[in-house]
């Protein structure tokens, strides 16, 4: 597995890194089992997946949980990263979302910060977080300026609680306010081949300002694998419903573009799902990516991890790039 430096901070992660959003299960991603996750884990460092991201909002703790349990006795095998700013515990904030029930809002203001940072140290078994990121930016309702955030947040450091700074799903405006008021080292972004939006975006600010760019959902949540034909294979759950290339009408056009490059996969002796990430590491400055799939299963881990020494020729990954902006 290839490796690549974190930002600036001097952290070295996998290329292929792991989410362990369905791992928290919920009506999110459906149930899951935690055993079948724990092994999954542990086996990502077996194949060389050093990075493992997770967040409180995963199933409402369990995701931090279930890594926690995984973690004991190989914290330092792993390079982890969870996140702070949603609150679901009926702290105050802007509402972001309801779901099952529960008000999910969006606080990044220090003090609500320093209780969560507890909190996650606790449900994880560890004494530091390698990567913190703040998972949603404010909203005008109520505000959280960045330059307070980021104050607290490298007080954190200097206490040796965190060792790097992300922030996640950021305007343009919002990352040049984070880099001017400390180090960011890392952003989280949903990024796939079907949605390179924010790419074409923040790419250039990325290389400016040597920030990691970590792409999320890299695979459409599973369906740019190639295997899911019809939206009953997977689980329908709010996390995908979302997607629109799980619709009947869209599946197809997935079909014929994944069908287009089996003498791809061929010619680098990979699977579907190893091209997509293979083409996704490659995006950027070519060596400031980092590509976030995620799983839950070990099949789908070795899967992936393989995905990482991928390496494509330029006319391949210009020729991916013209089919998939064909459909997209
Ligand atoms: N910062 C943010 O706001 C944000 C938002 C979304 C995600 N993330 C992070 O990014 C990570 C990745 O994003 P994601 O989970 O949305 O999307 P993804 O990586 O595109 O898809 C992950 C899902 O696809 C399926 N899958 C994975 N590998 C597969 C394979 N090789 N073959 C077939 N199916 C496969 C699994 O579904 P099943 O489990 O159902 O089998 C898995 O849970 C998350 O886990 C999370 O850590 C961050």
């Amino acid at each position: 597995m290839r490796t690549m430096k974190i930002g600036k901070s001097g952290i070295e992660a996998s290329v292929v890194g792991m989410g362990a959003w369905a791992i928290g299960g919920d009506s999110m991603w459906g149930a899951s089992d935690d055993a079948e996750s724990i092994r999954t884990i542990h086996h990502a460092r077996e194949l060389g997946v050093t990075l493992l991201d997770t967040a409180p909002a995963y199933g409402l703790g369990h995701s931090e949980e279930v890594v926690g349990k995984a973690l004991v006795g190989r914290r330092g095998d792993y390079v982890l990263s969870t996140k702070c700013g949603l609150r679901w515990d009926g702290k105050e904030g802007a509402l972001m979302m309801e779901r099952d029930g529960v008000r999910i809002v969006r606080n990044s203001r220090p003090e609500s910060i320093a209780e969560e940072v507890e909190m996650s140290l606790k449900r994880l078994q560890t004494d530091y977080i390698d990567i913190y990121i703040v998972h949603w930016q404010e909203l005008p309702e109520f505000p959280c300026p960045i330059a307070d955030t980021m104050g607290f947040l490298g007080e954190l450091k200097k206490q040796g609680k965190i060792r790097a700074i992300g922030a996640s799903n950021l305007s343009d405006a919002q990352f040049l306010e984070y880099v001017q008021a400390g180090q960011l080292d890392l952003i989280q972004e949903k990024y796939s081949m079907l949605d390179r939006g924010v790419g074409d975006r923040l790419f250039g600010l990325c290389d400016q300002y040597g920030v990691t760019f970590q792409a999320y959902s890299p695979l459409e949540r599973g369906v740019l694998s190639g295997k899911i034909t019809d939206a009953s294979q997977v689980h329908m759950g709010v996390a995908r419903s979302r997607i629109k290339w799980f619709q009947p009408e869209n599946l197809p056009k997935i079909a014929a573009l994944t069908g287009k490059w089996a003498p791809l996969c061929k010619k680098y002796g990979c699977t579907m799902t190893q091209l997509v990430i293979g083409w996704t590491a490659a995006q950027g400055n070519g060596s400031n990516v980092n590509v976030l799939c995620g799983a839950r299963k070990l099949d789908q881990i070795e899967d992936n991890a393989k995905g990482g020494d991928v390496v494509l020729d330029a006319a391949d990954i210009a020729t991916m790039r013209r089919d998939a902006e064909g459909i997209a």
